[in-house]
């Protein structure tokens, strides 16, 4: 079955389109929805069967927990049992925004959202769409991004098409998304909170609020993961990826060059322009927020562009980058 595909304008969505996903949702469907950040397949959080739904989806292992979105940040308190004074500080600075905050789960939130966790990870997302179509749906709706399970994160629908087009009953086409890079996600259960995984807020704005934030250290095998979508390869396109450092650009050139030479089919993606070398290359913008707009949707391309291999330079240093760093290095990751 090919899902059904609707284009949709993320600032005035039509109605009837709006109606129409919610009305899926209600009946235990699953709709892919545009976000500020990646696409998202989502379900009725509530419903466990719809959620399993996603897992089946994107072949997800059921240890790995999903963000609830919420259309307003007063609606918290049904699916968060406490929300302690300073997760309320970052929804107001934060929400609607791409922000996710660990919580204590309710009990009406089945345990298959939050992988069987006593917390629950929640954001209220930016897109005027993505609220009218949880307000449709009349519940919270669970989403992961709507990727097959380790792979590229999807920014424009064509890459949803691509991984799941057969196995969903609706896309909602908005266009490319504007953040490009998943919620930074915050566990506010713990003192001082810890930053689980970096994304579209910063660092240092997140800290201006909560002081400085601990980071999940090395993992212990015996304790259970802080968050388990964090350790396995994730974010990974199928053409193999190398990262290397920028002192290493002109050996990168030449090493890219000798490849070429024997035949191979390589890219190289640098933060900027340097030197002619004859190969085929790839820019970013050397600005984080702009980079991390572009990332995935770079390497869905040259996913296309018939290459064995991509040499990417490592963004440069500093916690600005980190959320692009992040994913990079687990999309370089051995299979
Ligand atoms: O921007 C986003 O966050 C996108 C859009 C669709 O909202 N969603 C997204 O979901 O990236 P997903 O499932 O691909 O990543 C969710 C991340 C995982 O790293 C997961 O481990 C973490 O959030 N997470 C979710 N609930 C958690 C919880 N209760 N405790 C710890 N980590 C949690
Ligand atoms: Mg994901």
């Amino acid at each position: 079955m090919r899902a059904e595909l609707l284009a949709v304008d993320p600032e005035h969505p039509a109605p009837g389109v709006v109606e129409r996903a919610g009305a899926i949702l209600r009946a235990g469907g699953l709709v892919v929805i545009p976000t500020e950040t990646v696409y998202g397949l989502a379900a009725n959080a509530l419903d466990a069967q719809a959620v399993a739904r996603i897992y089946a989806a994107k072949g997800r292992p059921s240890v790995n927990p999903l963000i609830v979105h919420l259309a307003e940040a007063d609606e918290v308190d049904r699916v968060a049992r406490s929300v302690p004074p300073l997760a309320r500080a970052l929804m107001h600075e934060f929400w609607p925004g791409p922000c996710t905050l660990v919580l204590p789960r309710q009990a009406v939130v089945p345990d298959i959202v939050s992988a069987g966790l006593d917390t629950v990870g929640v954001r209220v997302p930016a897109l005027a769409v993505t609220r009218a179509v949880i307000r449709a749906a009349g519940v919270p709706l669970a989403a992961p991004s709507a990727n097959r399970y380790t792979q590229l994160s999807p920014t424009e629908a064509k890459h949803v098409v691509e991984q799941l087009g057969d196995v969903v009953d609706l896309i909602l086409d908005a266009g490319a998304t504007s953040v490009g890079i998943e919620s930074t996600v915050v566990d506010v259960t713990s003192d001082p909170p810890r930053l689980l995984r970096p994304g579209g807020i910063s660092r240092e704005w997140l800290e201006k609020i909560t002081g400085p934030l601990a980071t999940p250290g090395p993992f212990d095998p015996l304790q259970p993961l802080p968050s388990p979508g964090l350790v396995a390869r994730h974010y990974a396109p199928r053409t193999t990826l190398q990262l290397f450092s920028t002192a290493e650009r002109g050996l990168m050139l030449k090493h890219a060059e000798g490849l070429r030479g024997g035949g191979g089919r390589v890219v190289i993606v640098l933060f900027e322009d340097t030197s002619a070398a004859a190969v085929d290359r790839v820019h970013l913008p050397a600005d984080p927020e702009r980079a991390a707009r572009l990332l995935y949707a770079t390497l869905h391309e040259l996913d296309h562009g018939g290459y064995d291999l991509v040499l990417m330079e490592r963004p440069p240093e500093g916690t600005a980058w980190d959320a692009v760093r992040d994913r990079l290095e687990r999309g370089a990751r051995g299979r």
